[in-house]
């Protein structure tokens, strides 16, 4: 199925009245919809995350990852240059790399043994002027025109980022101001891999591009949050959305937390544990920074996010598996002059997040919650009215869902739904 506008749609498809406020259960479930978005949104006027660049550190490495569902290969060349490609070979269509990651001279297909450089070029075919004077291709094939299909790429704090569009502007551009400076802060220094893992979880992708925008449900949903004193709604705390609105930053300081009286009035199951931590050196973090932030999670349209918890540092990639289920990737960093101490504490609480992490094993179930609960509900649509309707930066509260509602705003203007 490939469509390229709403106006492809065999059913109609209008934003209901109430704009982001409303979002329509039928988004998390039309495959009509999941194929629109390959086109509009993977295919658009976005920057893509692609990898790290310390999962490429050397001439000839590659590492394999998906662009929406595209397959793509990311590399590095002879001159310490990226260069990133569908993972398609040109002739047949197949798998070029079939590894996760790896170093090559060339890129050479196991089919047909074509082979490419590390810029996607065409270097090789087998037989080429076939065997014993017969065969082989014609004398006018041009090898120069059909080399892999490349994207524009452009690397950021650390971050390769790919495009398929001609008309994406700069990374930096691409992300705003207040985007970059975060970026910097968390990202802004040579670093150091600490290992990675990835769960399926059984939801559209956008319910995880949703989840890790509200910082609403963190202090409900998540008990060790609450209960731990990591993050919640009565710390200090704030919002900042992009100008655009597709991206944002979630901030709280651990150090000013004022325990609010809501939390015992209200039923909120997340605040009745009084639990003790057999090992309470899990949260012995230091401060990495001077401005008082101890947690922050900054989401990039469309699927990355990059989660600073105590000394967590971890970049968060989910990946369209298919309109019901999400690949979420987990690549926990530390920095390169981090002292063997710092190391040992980032790794330990990277057991805070992932698929059986202390805090955030919730979230691997609670969007499929959301999936099979607005299953045969195609036509109805969820609320996002906390902390009001407009999609604005908030610095007094988190209890609102105004990141959620600028993700919507941003996915609404690239699909063209009007
Ligand atoms: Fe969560």
């Amino acid at each position: 199925m490939s469509l390229s506008s709403v106006d492809d749609l065999k059913q109609p498809m209008t934003w209901p009245t109430g704009g982001a406020t409303r979002i329509p259960y039928r988004l998390y479930s039309d495959p009509e919809i999941y194929a629109l978005e390959q086109e509009r949104i993977f295919k658009g006027p976005v920057w893509n995350f692609l990898c790290l660049e310390i999962d490429i550190p050397n001439a000839g490495d590659y590492k394999t990852s998906t662009v929406g569902e595209t397959p793509i290969i990311a590399t590095r060349d002879e001159n310490g240059g990226v260069h990133a490609m569908v993972n398609r070979c040109s002739h047949k269509g197949a798998l070029v790399c079939l590894k996760e990651k790896g170093n090559a001279k060339m890129l050479t297909c196991i089919y047909h043994s074509w082979s490419f450089d590390l810029a996607g070029n065409l270097k090789g075919v087998a037989f080429r002027n076939g065997l014993q004077g017969k065969g082989g291709l014609p004398d006018d094939f041009d090898t120069s025109k059909h080399g892999l299909e490349t994207l524009r790429v452009e690397t950021f704090c650390g971050l390769v980022f790919g495009t398929f569009s001609d008309e994406t502007p700069s990374v930096e551009s691409y992300l705003g101001q207040p985007m970059s400076k975060f970026l910097r802060r968390n990202l802004g220094k040579p670093l150091k891999p600490l290992g990675m893992h990835s769960q399926i979880i059984h939801n559209n992708w956008k319910l995880y591009a949703e989840n890790v925008r509200d910082s609403y449900h963190a202090t409900l949903l998540h008990t060790f949050y609450t209960t731990f004193k990591i993050n919640r709604l009565d710390m200090d705390g704030g919002i900042v959305l992009a100008e655009d609105k597709w991206h944002h930053i979630s901030y709280a300081k651990r150090e000013t937390f004022d325990e609010a009286e809501e939390y015992k009035r209200s039923n909120i199951h997340a605040a009745q544990y009084d639990s003790q931590l057999d090992g309470p050196q899990l949260l012995n973090a230091w401060n990495e920074f001077d401005d008082g932030i101890t947690h922050s999670i900054q989401a990039i349209f469309p699927n990355l996010a990059i989660q600073f918890t105590l000394n967590s540092l971890c970049v968060r990639f989910f990946v369209p598996r298919g309109i019901d289920k999400t690949e979420l990737f987990w690549f926990y960093v530390g920095y390169e002059d981090d002292t063997e101490e710092q190391t040992a504490m980032r790794v330990m609480q990277g057991n805070l997040t992932g698929a059986a992490g202390l805090v955030s094993l919730e979230d691997g179930c609670i969007n499929e919650f959301v999936q099979r609960g607005t299953h045969g509900s195609e036509g109805k649509a969820g609320l996002a009215e906390m902390g009001g309707r407009d999609v604005e930066s908030s610095d007094a509260s988190r209890a609102t869902e105004t990141a959620i509602r600028g993700f919507w705003t941003g996915y609404r203007k690239i699909m063209g739904i009007a």
